[in-house]
């Protein structure tokens, strides 16, 4: 028993921080409320703007493609100078909801993050001084950071914050599940209806739980039996220092989880199939029968919501000021 402990310990937290017993331990996504739509104009131009690289050429949409459901499809990124990432990139759908950003937690919220990338030599490659005259050296910028910043405003904190803003629209309502939660006992199918049913009582809304069916909590992966990979990431270790937090990351959202293949940290799982066993062994010492899995499955397919209609942000021109691309050595 001493294994499942720590599991035990999330169950009891999971229900004792539930207010209602008839609650369901999935919430619905609300739409995105938008308080400030040109700043949220400015960040997506700022989301699609590939001139924050050195190369010019990477965008955060490349590895967080909105037309893939937030992700890039790859087991690991690809970043400048055709530099593997070290880990597999996760959506920005309802990214929002997590407690902290990035696999190990070490961004506490999307204003901090929008910063690494742009200055991680594996990623964009650039600075955020050169990000910064980049942005500035572009006339029909500034008068769009002046009139929501302020005068001579364009500087990182605000370049994240646009981001940061940009993002929180990114949600996706309206699954079918979420159409089910409301009462519209047909929006899934019976199999599906099994599958949420098998989803919390095997004990997988221990950990996957909210309105994202996940980025509630830090757990350790592998947490009954050891996860296989080759990937040498440990998780939260390297944010705590702490021993404990080995192998420990957060538990991601599974909204839209049929379109953000492939799965894990180290992204070596194509399959949902295969994700939903891994996790049923290494996380609850538990087999599925292969009608357990396809109506999980089923249950899994139905958290995909409305996707972000994007209409693509048209970016002013370049002009002798601004720093010319450093393309990809090889
Ligand atoms: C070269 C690929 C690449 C680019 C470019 C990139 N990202 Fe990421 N992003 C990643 C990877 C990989 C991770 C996970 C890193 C980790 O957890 O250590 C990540 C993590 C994130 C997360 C955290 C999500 C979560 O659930 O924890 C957000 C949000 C995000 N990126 C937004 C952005 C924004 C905004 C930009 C542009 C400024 C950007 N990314 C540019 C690959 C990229
Ligand atoms: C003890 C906590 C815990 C339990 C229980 C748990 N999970 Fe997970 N789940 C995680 C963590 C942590 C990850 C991320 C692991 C990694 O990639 O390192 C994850 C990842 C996943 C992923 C892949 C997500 C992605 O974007 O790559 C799927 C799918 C998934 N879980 C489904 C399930 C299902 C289905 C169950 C029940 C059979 C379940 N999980 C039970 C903690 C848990």
């Amino acid at each position: 028993m001493k294994l499942l402990s720590p599991l035990s310990l999330a169950i009891l937290a999971a229900m004792s921080a539930a207010p209602a017993a008839a609650k369901e331990p999935i919430e619905i996504i609300q739409p995105a409320k938008i308080t400030a739509p040109e700043k949220v104009e400015l960040g997506k131009m700022l989301f699609f703007e590939p001139r924050l690289s050195m190369s010019g050429f990477i965008s955060c949409n490349s590895c967080h493609n909105l037309s893939l459901g937030g992700v890039d499809a790859l087991p690991t990124s690809i970043g400048h100078n055709w530099q593997e990432g070290p880990i597999n990139s996760p959506t920005v759908l309802n990214a929002e909801y997590g407690l902290a950003q990035f696999w190990d937690g070490r961004a506490k919220d999307l204003k901090e993050q929008a910063g690494g990338p742009i200055a991680n030599p594996g990623e964009m490659g650039y600075t955020h001084e050169l990000a910064v005259s980049t942005v500035n050296s572009m006339p029909a910028y500034q008068t769009k950071f002046e009139a929501i910043y302020g005068k001579n405003s364009v500087n990182i904190d605000n370049i994240t914050d646009a981001i940061a803003e940009f993002e929180k629209t990114l949600v996706t309502p309206n699954s079918s599940f979420d159409l089910y939660l409301q009462g519209e006992q047909d929006a899934i199918t019976a199999e599906a209806k099994s599958g949420y049913q098998l989803f919390k009582n095997k004990g997988c809304t221990s950990c996957h739980n909210g309105p994202a069916v996940g980025g509630t909590m830090y757990m350790k992966m592998g947490l009954v039996k050891p996860f296989h990979t080759k990937n040498p990431a440990e998780g939260r270790i390297a944010v705590t220092g702490k021993e404990a937090d080995k192998y420990v990351f957060k538990v991601p959202t599974l909204r839209n989880i049929e379109l953000t293949y492939p799965y894990f940290h180290d992204g070596a799982t194509w399959t949902l199939e295969e994700a939903v066993n891994t996790m049923a062994d290494i996380q609850l010492g538990q087999q599925l029968s292969e009608k357990e899995t396809v109506e999980m499955v089923a249950f899994l397919k139905s958290l995909t919501g409305e996707q972000p209609q994007i209409v693509l942000p048209i970016l002013p021109p370049s002009n002798a000021n601004t720093p010319k691309p450093v393309p990809f050595e090889k």
